[in-house]
Order: C-alpha cells, then sequence, then structure tokens
C-alpha cells in the first residue's frame, strides 16, 4: 500500500527508515519530510497541518494509511478530519482523535484524566488570569523549586522551574498575562518531583496495547545536562534503571489504566502514547503525556523494533494489534544529535554538511538539513541524529561518538556524555 507520513524531523525519518523497510509499503511519501526522508522516500510540499492539501494529495496517489509525527496536526484534529470526510473515512489515521489529543494539547486535561483515572502523577491545581490570588495562595502552600505550566502548547518552553517562591509569583503573573499567548491563558501549578526521567512509549489500538522500548533522551544542550533546553541531543534504549519490576509497575499503574480510562471516557485513541515518567525512589508517576513519539527517541527506539511496523499500524486501525507481536531487538540503540553552534539560541542555517559518505556502521536520520543545489545544508537547530546498535551503551555510544566526528558542518556541537546517568 501506499503511505503519506507527516512531519520532517528526525523522528519522521527514522519512521520513515522503519516503515520502508516493511514489505507492506509500496511507495512511501513525507509531508513535508527533509533531506534525509528523500533517501527513502518522496518528499512532497505540503505542510503537515494543511488538511485540504493533504486531502487532495492522499486521493490522488492512492493513499492507504496515514501516519502522523508531530503533535501538531493531532491536536488541530486531522484523525477527526478523515472519519468526517465521506472520501477519506476509510483511510486509517495512525494517531488519536482530537479529543484524545488534548492529553498534549493541554495540560489542565491531562491531570484531570489522571486524576479521574487515579494514575500517579504530581499534586496540581489550575489556575486562570482571574484567580492569580488563589493561585499564589497555592504556591505557598508547595515547596521550592515551583513548577508553572502553560496549560497549552507552546513549543516545549512552557514548563518553567523556579527555586524561590518571589520570582514564581512573576512568572506566574507573566504566564497568566500572555507570557505564551493563549497557551498559558490557563496556567497548572504543581509539585515538584525528584527523579530521573524516562520515556515510555505505546502503541495502542483503543483496545489493545504494546509498550515499545523504553529510552531516555537528554534535553540539557550542555554536558552533565547543563544550561538551556533543547528539543533533545540524544537518547539510549534501553534504560537500566526501567527494570522488569519498574515496568510492571509502570504498566500496572500507568498503561492499562490511560488504555482503559481512554474508553471508559469514549475518546478514540489509535495511535503512540509517549508516558513522560519520573521514577521516584522506584515508583513511576507521569510527567507528562504526549500524543505522538519522543524527538529523538525514536531514533533509538526505531532500531530496537524488529517487527513490521506497517503490520503493526493495521493491527491499530482494524482494532486488531493483540493478533501482532512486537519483537524487540535485546541490543542497545544510542543516537547522538548533531546541532548546529548557537542552538538552542540563534544559529546559521545553509551551512553544507560534508563526510555523510563516510559514515559506517551508524544510520543516520536527518532532522534539520535541506538539499540546495545538490548538496545537503543545515536547515535547523537540530541537524542530523547518529544512531548505533551496540551490545552495551558504551559499544553503542562509541559508535556515534566516531562517527559525528567524520560528518563536518561549520560550527557542529554534540554532547559527548550522553547516557552518563544510566549504568
Ligand atoms: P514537560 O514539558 O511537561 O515535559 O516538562 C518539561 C520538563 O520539566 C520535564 O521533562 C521535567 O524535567 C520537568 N518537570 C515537569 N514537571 C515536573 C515536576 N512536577 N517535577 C519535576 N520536574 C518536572
Ligand atoms: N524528547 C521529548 C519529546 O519529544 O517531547
Amino acid at each position: 500500500m501506499n503511505i503519506l507520513l507527516l512531519g520532517s524531523g528526525g523522528r519522521e525519518n527514522a519512521l520513515a527508515w522503519k516503515i520502508t523497510q516493511s514489505e507492506k509499503c509500496d511507495k512511501l511519501f513525507i509531508a513535508p519530510g527533509n533531506a534525509g526522508t528523500a533517501n527513502v522516500g518522496t518528499n512532497v510540499a505540503i505542510k503537515a497541518d494543511d488538511f485540504d492539501a493533504i486531502k487532495e494529495f492522499v486521493l490522488a496517489n492512492d493513499i492507504k494509511m496515514v501516519v502522523v509525527g508531530p503533535e501538531d496536526p493531532l491536536v488541530k484534529g486531522v484523525y477527526d478530519y478523515f472519519k468526517n470526510s465521506a472520501e477519506l473515512k476509510n483511510i486509517p489515521v495512525i494517531g488519536p482523535s482530537k479529543e484524545g489529543a488534548r492529553l498534549e494539547g493541554s495540560k489542565a486535561f491531562a491531570k484531570a484524566f489522571m486524576m479521574r483515572q487515579n494514575i500517579p502523577t504530581a499534586a496540581y491545581k489550575e489556575f486562570t488570569a482571574k484567580e492569580y490570588e488563589e493561585a499564589v495562595e497555592f504556591l505557598k502552600t508547595l515547596k521550592a523549586p515551583y513548577v508553572l505550566k502553560a496549560d497549552g502548547l507552546a513549543a516545549g518552553k512552557g514548563v518553567l522551574i523556579i527555586d524561590n517562591l518571589k520570582e514564581a509569583e512573576e512568572e506566574l503573573k507573566a504566564m497568566l498575562d500572555g507570557m505564551f499567548g493563549e497557551a498559558s491563558s490557563t496556567v497548572v501549578i504543581e509539585e515538584f518531583l525528584s527523579g530521573i526521567e524516562c520515556s515510555v512509549f505505546v502503541l495502542t489500538d483503543g483496545e489493545n496495547y504494546k509498550i515499545l522500548p523504553v529510552a531516555k533522551d537528554y534535553k540539557r544542550i550542555g554536558e552533565g545536562d547543563t544550561g538551556l533546553n533543547t528539543g533533545g541531543m540524544g537518547a539510549v534504549s534501553p534504560v537500566s534503571f526501567a527494570d522488569e519490576v519498574f515496568m510492571k509497575k509502570v504498566e500496572e499503574r500507568i498503561v492499562i489504566p490511560t488504555v482503559e480510562g481512554l474508553k471508559k471516557e469514549g475518546i478514540e485513541y489509535k495511535g503512540f502514547i509517549f508516558l513522560g515518567l519520573i521514577n521516584v525512589e522506584n515508583e513511576p508517576m507521569v510527567i507528562e503525556y504526549n500524543v505522538r513519539m519522543g524527538d529523538p527517541e525514536t531514533e533509538a527506539v526505531m532500531l530496537r523494533i524488529k517487527s513490521d511496523l506497517v503490520d503493526m499500524f493495521e493491527g491499530v486501525a482494524e482494532g486488531k494489534l493483540n493478533e501482532k507481536t512486537l519483537e524487540i531487538d535485546s541490543r542497545y540503540a544510542v543516537t547522538v544529535m548533531l546541532v548546529s553552534g548557537g542552538y538552542p539560541g540563534d544559529y546559521e542555517k545553509g551551512k553544507e554538511i560534508t563526510g555523510l559518505e563516510r559514515v559506517t556502521d551508524s544510520i543516520l536520520f536527518h532532522a534539520g538539513t535541506a538539499l540546495k543545489d545538490g548538496k545537503v545544508v543545515t536547515s535547523g537547530g537540530r541537524v542530523i541524529a547518529v544512531s548505533s546498535y551496540g551490545n552495551s551503551k558504551d559499544e553503542a555510544l562509541a559508535k556515534s561518538f566516531e562517527n559525528a566526528q567524520k560528518i563536518e558542518f561549520d560550527k557542529k556541537y554534540y554532547r559527548r556524555d550522553i547516557g552518563f546517568d544510566l549504568k
């Protein structure tokens, strides 16, 4: 069948790489894609949230499945757009309904869902600008540091963690006054949880589920987890502390209540659930839900899925995921992200990338690249993910670091300590 994948980052390059390994995939199109996805499929110049253009393309190219990479089209309702169109309703969209996507699109919705379903998460309250005084009173009942979250999507920047009460009050005011536009017109204030984080990915058909390989990502720009937050500087899978005992708790206390809760509440959900978890003294708690795969976790996780991903997606579409088996590669997989100098602040684009052909024993996924006059050039902060297998975490990382050196572009930077906090 012909498949359309929406998105343009490293995650989508990794999904495209895995999808095209399936015998069930004839042609893969990626909208809009990047220079890396063009190596495995055909890029189409359509934005991932331009639903009318997507419709036209799907009908003209005999597309039989749509896979959604990023959250934006999901939160805007691409699933419902297909479902409500007479011509598109039989073409499955891998991703949740608009209502399901609120798990990521609204932190207040996600918190209330977890409370209803008794899923372990930090204590919280939500406030609007009218409730500023109450919000300050609530802040005073908490211990530092203070966690303030914009309710809506804020390009990954909507969470502030502040050490001092006075400053927290000021930032809260600024948020409610529109620091993140409409996204922070409601703010969730929550208890600070202390522990180490990991990302658990679940694929569900709304009834059955499969737990995909667990990963840990590294969000800060600087080594030792210092400096500003980025979209993600690397990832490791598996995660040493997410052992069988921990994962059993995750499944029983979080995965099952999430899938059953969605069903009970009549929320259609056929896609990925990304659980951002924190390990608080060996007890998993939910920091956040996302309704898509993680980036750069996907660039490691896809390497560890042995099963045919398109076959799994068919299981999702047909509500028969229980009939599919998920086979996982026992090896480690890691990814190291090469970024543009200056990122996540200002950086330059259009720098020629060389040495790609010298890479051996790693798999490259493009994040922010473009083709210009036949050359691959940088076009984003995160540029290329260098993913590798290994029999140990260190063996896999050694390969990625070695290949990271062979790729050249002006002001290239990467973290040399990915995985430093794991056994
Ligand atoms: P989020 O956008 O919800 O993933 O939050 C961004 C980051 O803030 C998370 O990855 C955590 O590192 C941190 N964070 C969010 N909520 C909490 C919390 N309640 N306690 C401690 N850290 C948190
Ligand atoms: N790696 C975290 C995310 O994709 O949100």
